[in-house]
């Protein structure tokens, strides 16, 4: 079980009213980090938005860039531009482990710390070669590319088998969390959770963001 001082609380802003950013984002001030999702129309079959629209938000939250793209080396710089702390680019876009430590080299370099995502089909088998290169797992609980799925049980097992593997990793759960299944991704070890409906969909921000942390 982790610690509920470690547990970070991030909320996505997949599922705010774009037309209203700033103000979404400013009712979220309470989370930990901010996330966002990346799409490319290619490796997920959606589109979101990129670093232009980030670059006109003000936040005191640390951005968290989850890259849902099959070329994320070619993205990095226009992150690194404006402000990414957490930058997380997916398993299966880079295979190769070569490719994969110069993308993690890049992070750093740009002075972000470094996931790797996980879909739920992907076994955590899959990132032995760079485990120990990263500072976060982000375990994929639907499958990439929209908000509002049901979460996927069958998933929490690579977080049990993480956390008892990396005790000091930090894992991150994303896709269908509520204030219910929160629950089940802390007891497996999550200590990151992701949440885009449930935050804003939410008449009250805090109220939510708090339902994640105390469930
Ligand atoms: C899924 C995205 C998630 C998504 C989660 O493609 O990575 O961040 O927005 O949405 P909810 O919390 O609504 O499942």
């Amino acid at each position: 079980m982790v610690p509920p001082n470690l547990l970070i609380i991030t909320p996505s802003i997949l599922a705010c009213n774009l037309a209203h950013l700033q103000e979404e984002v400013d009712s979220v001030a309470s989370a930990d980090w901010l996330q966002v999702d990346v799409m490319d129309g290619h490796f997920v079959p959606n589109l979101s938005f990129g670093a232009p629209v980030i670059a006109r938000l003000k936040t005191r939250l640390p951005l968290d860039i989850h890259l849902m793209v099959s070329n994320p080396r070619e993205r990095l710089k226009e992150f690194f531009a404006v402000g990414a702390k957490h930058i997380t680019f997916h398993a299966e876009a880079v295979v190769s482990p070569a490719e994969r430590k110069d993308v993690i080299d890049h992070i750093r370099k740009g002075g972000a710390t470094v996931g790797i995502a996980l879909n739920p089909g992907t076994p955590i088998s899959a990132i032995t070669d760079v485990i120990g290169d990263v500072d976060l797992v982000l375990v994929m609980s639907v499958h990439p590319g929209f908000s509002g799925q049901k979460f996927m049980p069958e998933v929490l097992g690579k977080v049990t088998a993480l956390r008892k593997a990396h005790p000091e990793l930090m894992i991150q759960m994303d896709g269908g969390i509520d204030s219910i299944t929160a629950k089940e991704c802390k007891k497996a070890g999550a200590n990151n959770l992701v949440a885009a409906s449930f935050i804003f969909g939410a008449q009250d921000r805090k109220s939510a963001i708090d339902a994640l942390r105390t469930s």
